[in-house]
């Protein structure tokens, strides 16, 4: 089967029109494209993903947007937990399962994040992470989340995770749940294959994805 591959522009490009290029440029790839909420709806496409969700349908959030707003837009997709949101916005284990359940209730395919701080142990992080992510999320359910798993040390450092790593991660997250893992954390087009190579369904790529050309290529070489 073809590999998942996901583009997280992060808060880029700074302009709906540079997005647009962007966009044009890559889409034939057959990627999913993660962009900031205010691009979605510029960019036309079954395979679009946000960033973030809240987990209330309505009410007195200012700022927030809701699964079903996205599910209106047409969104398939929506990243939850990346650990730039664990970081900068304080999102805990339950906040995110919060938001796992409200992403699912609104038929949107959740992309876990979960991954280890540098000098934490791998294994620990994972378990503690899907554990407390997934509490009380039924068997059907689970099914249709799909996991990235990024060590948050190599992204956006250029420090990657060596594929015989991940691979570690890899098998003991299939052990607990045999869904689809992406690996994420400073792929390029040198690297990409290794990680399908090991077994990974696909790859989660910030940075790289927006330059077009390195892009394209990470996605012909896997
Ligand atoms: P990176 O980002 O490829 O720039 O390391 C990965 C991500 O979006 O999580």
């Amino acid at each position: 089967m073809k590999p998942l591959i996901i583009a997280n522009w992060k808060m880029n490009p700074s302009t709906i029109k540079e997005a647009k290029e962007l966009f044009d440029k890559v889409k034939n790839t057959g990627a999913i494209i993660c962009a900031p909420f205010v691009y979605l709806s510029e960019l036309k496409s079954d395979n679009l993903c946000a960033q973030n969700c809240y987990w209330e349908s309505s009410g007195a959030y200012t700022g927030e947007i809701s699964p079903n707003m996205l599910r209106d837009l047409g969104i398939a997709y929506v990243i939850i937990g990346h650990s730039e949101r664990r970081m900068h916005f304080q999102e805990t284990d339950e906040m995110i399962n919060k938001k796992l359940k409200a992403a699912l209730t609104a038929d949107l395919k959740p992309i876990l994040c979960i991954g280890e701080k540098k000098g934490e142990n791998a294994k620990e992080v994972i378990e503690k992470q899907l554990k407390y992510d997934l509490d009380e999320i039924s068997e059907k359910d689970l099914k249709k989340i799909i996991i990235a798993y990024e060590p948050v040390w190599a992204i956006g450092t250029g420090d990657f995770c060596e594929s015989g790593r991940a691979k570690d991660a890899l098998e003991f997250i299939k052990e607990k749940f045999n869904n689809k893992v992406l690996y994420g954390g400073s792929v390029n087009s040198k690297i990409s294959k290794n990680y399908i190579d090991v077994g990974f369904d696909g790859l989660l790529v910030g940075g790289a994805s927006l330059k077009a050309d390195e892009f394209i290529e990470i996605n012909q070489n896997v």
